[in-house]
Formats: structure tokens, sequence, C-alpha cells
């Protein structure tokens, strides 16, 4: 017998890394010296004093028994503290803080937690991947809110008809964005979404992952702290992106207390939380200077620079995003006719850049592409000039539709 996989699974395409993974087997079996921009997974190591924290954590055996799945009482509190310093919020650390095995894992399971089957999500697209593939794997109705260049990649909520807002148990919103790497110009979406979700029932599912990733002077506000938010949002925040420890699986969801209990009962059924000796190392990561965040973010603004001038010289104008560790740009005219799989393909097996095509995060990413900024200048600039060499040969299709 072979087992067959559900309709939900068999629903979704493969995932969009595991695609990249394959092209880029490919080119390096073909010998190329790839240069991988594909994932947003930091290059950066992990913060010292925080590796300094798991090696004396797990001497200690106690920390090698099954963990709880509440999470440490001190990192709740821990978390609840950062939360005051970094956002003026307070938090109960018991019901409105929970250690999550990754902000990914959280956002799947919290919405297997609530949905019914067939009941409706609100999801921006382009959207990181497991906004949309979660609301199907947990057997909900995901209701697209396109994110267009024009609007400044955020959704329109008076475009929600009335029927599609009663049916949705959950609006999803993500900012610093990614794929897009657009951030707020003010809180009136926040505000908004709250009003929305006050008028129609549903939970806002904030995801704040790229909260610490901001250049420019710019800081990214918290959903938690508009009034009232706490009866009506959870927010998430990942380990993996502000201390660079993405390889550890570790985050956080924060919020309302009720949506988080649920939360909670379901994973109890699934897991045993984080290990204990990563969850201690976790405590010294917000607790202990956040200097290593703020030299993480200068890093990814320089690359931002490098790159933008070195795509700009090779004849391709990017935008300047004001926050996250990617790239989103329009593909150059001669490509969009291919549109941005192809490109992408062509561009890993003919010149070993891996970059990610706008289309693997949902149809309205389509005639754009990704780029992560997850390798030194010198590397980006070298890929930038790949693609030059990729945009400037004659390459039938790209001459066909020039
Ligand atoms: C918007 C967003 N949310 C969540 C995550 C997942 O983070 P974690 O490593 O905490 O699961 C990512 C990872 O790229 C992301 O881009």
């Amino acid at each position: 017998m072979k087992p067959t996989p559900s309709k939900k699974l068999s629903s979704l395409p493969p995932y969009l890394f595991v695609r990249l993974a394959q092209l880029k087997r490919q080119a390096q079996d073909a010998g190329l010296d790839v240069i991988d921009l594909g994932q947003g997974s930091p290059d950066l190591p992990s913060p010292e004093h925080v590796v300094d924290a798991l090696k004396k954590a797990i001497d200690d055996p106690s920390t090698h028994r099954y963990p709880n799945n509440l999470g440490l009482p001190a990192l709740r509190q821990a978390i609840a503290g950062w939360y005051r310093r970094r956002f003026g919020v307070s938090l109960d650390a018991e019901t409105e803080v929970l250690p999550l095995i990754g902000s990914k894992e959280g956002i799947a399971h919290l919405l297997m937690a609530l949905l019914e089957p067939g009941q409706g999500v609100l999801v921006p697209n382009p959207c990181y991947p497991v906004h949309y593939n979660g609301v199907v794997l947990a057997g909900g109705k995901p209701i697209l809110m396109p994110l267009r260049e024009e609007n400044g990649f955020m959704p329109d909520l008076r475009k929600v008809t009335p029927a599609q807002a009663r049916a949705s148990k959950v609006l999803l919103l993500n900012y610093p964005n990614n794929p897009t790497g657009a951030v707020l110009p003010s809180n009136v979406l926040l505000e908004d979404a709250l009003a929305f979700s006050r008028k129609h029932g549903c939970l806002v599912a904030y995801d704040n992952a790229y909260s610490e990733l901001t250049f420019d002077g710019y800081k990214a506000p918290s959903i938690l702290q508009i009034p009232g938010a706490l009866e009506h949002a959870v927010e998430f925040h990942s380990f993996s992106k502000s201390y660079s420890m993405a390889g550890w699986r570790i985050g956080w969801v924060a919020g309302n207390a009720d949506a988080i209990a649920n939360l909670s009962k379901f994973k109890g059924f699934l897991d045993y939380g984080i290990p204990g000796f990563i969850q201690q190392a976790a405590v010294a990561a917000v607790e202990g200077p956040q200097d290593y965040t703020v030299r993480a973010a200068a890093t990814y603004e320089r690359r931002r620079d490098a790159l933008v001038a070195a795509l700009s010289d090779v004849g391709w104008t990017v935008p300047t995003p004001r926050a996250t560790m990617y790239i989103w740009a329009r593909l150059p005219k001669a490509a969009q006719k291919q549109g941005s799989l192809k490109f992408c393909e062509r561009l890993i097996l003919e010149h070993g850049v891996v970059i990610s095509p706008g289309v693997g995060f949902g149809p309205y990413g389509e005639g754009y592409v990704r780029i992560s900024l997850i390798a030194p200048e010198a590397r980006l600039e070298e890929a930038a000039q790949r693609i030059g060499q990729f945009l400037s040969a004659k390459k039938p299709w790209l001459a066909k539709t020039a």
C-alpha cells in the first residue's frame, strides 16, 4: 500500500526553499561556485555570550529532561522585561507570553488551534509562506489581501467584503514585511486592524519577526503598544533574526491570553516545548546587552547599500528597504514575460546565484524576486556582477522579450 497525502497536503506545492536547495545542489554538482542569497537564514554567528550561556546550561543535567511546554518561567519573565524596555508594554509573564519552537511553529499551530474546517483567514499576499500554508494545513480558507507596490505593500482593509469579514477568524499582518521589506509609515494600519477585529470579532495575529532589523534610524512598533490591543491581538517574535539564532529554533508569542491559552493547550498534545538549555541561553539573549542586535542591523544596512549600488551599476534599479534582510525587486523588463521562477532557475543553474522567485510567496509576488542579504559585501557585489552578465547575455528568451 502506498500512503497517499491528504487533500490538504497535496493541494500545496513543495516548499519553496526545498526546491531552491535542489537547484543549488544541481549548480554545485555542475562545478559552479554558488552564492546563496535565497533563504532568510542569517550568516552571522549567534552572540558569544549566548553561546557561552548554552555551554554552561547543557552541563546541568536538569536541562536534559523533558522541558515544560509552557516554557521556563525565567524565560517568560525575561521576555516580558524585554517588552517593557523595548516597547513600554506590560505583559503578564504567566498568561500573556509563550515561548515557541520558532515563530513558524507557533503561527502554524495557532491556526490549527483556532480554525474550524473551511473558516477564513485574511492573509496578505505575497507573504512568508507559513502565513498561507498554515491556514491550508489547518483546514481553513485563506482569503488573500493583495500587497501592492502602489499601496506601500499594505493591504486595503476597506476592500474586505462584509461576507469575507464575517467568515474570518484571524487577520494576519507582518511588518517589517517579508518578502517586500516594507515598513509601516504610521500606526494607522495597526489601529484599523484592531478596529476591524473589534467590529468583526476576529483575532489579529501580528508577525513582528523583523522588529529589530531596521535601518536609517527607523524603529518598528509593536501592535501591543496600541491601547486595547491585548484584547484582540497576539504578536510573534523570533530569536532567529534579532540574535542570528535561526538554527536554535526558538521564538515567542505575546498578547491575548485566551489565544495563548488555546495555543498552549494545542501544543501540549504535540510537543514538550524548547530544550531547557536553549531556553536558558535565550534568557541571556533577551536580558543581556543588546548591542549585538544593533551591530547585526548595521551589518545588513551596509550590505543593503552595497547591493543596491552594485545592482544599479549593472543597470538594475532596485528599492532600498528600511528594514528586514531582503531586497524585493521588480524583475528587469526583459525578464518579466518569463516570470520569476524561470528567471531564478536560470540564474542559479547558469551563474550560481541563488535568489527567491516572487511567485514562491504567492500569486501577487509574481513579477518580483527576493534577494537575501546573507553574505558579506564582496560576495553581494560578485553576485550583482554575475546578475549583470546574465541580464546582458543575449539569451534567446531575454532577446525575445527585450
Ligand atoms: C515573517 C517571518 N515570520 C516568521 C519567520 C520564522 O521565524 P522562526 O525562525 O522564529 O520560526 C520568518 C523566517 O524567515 C519570517 O520571515
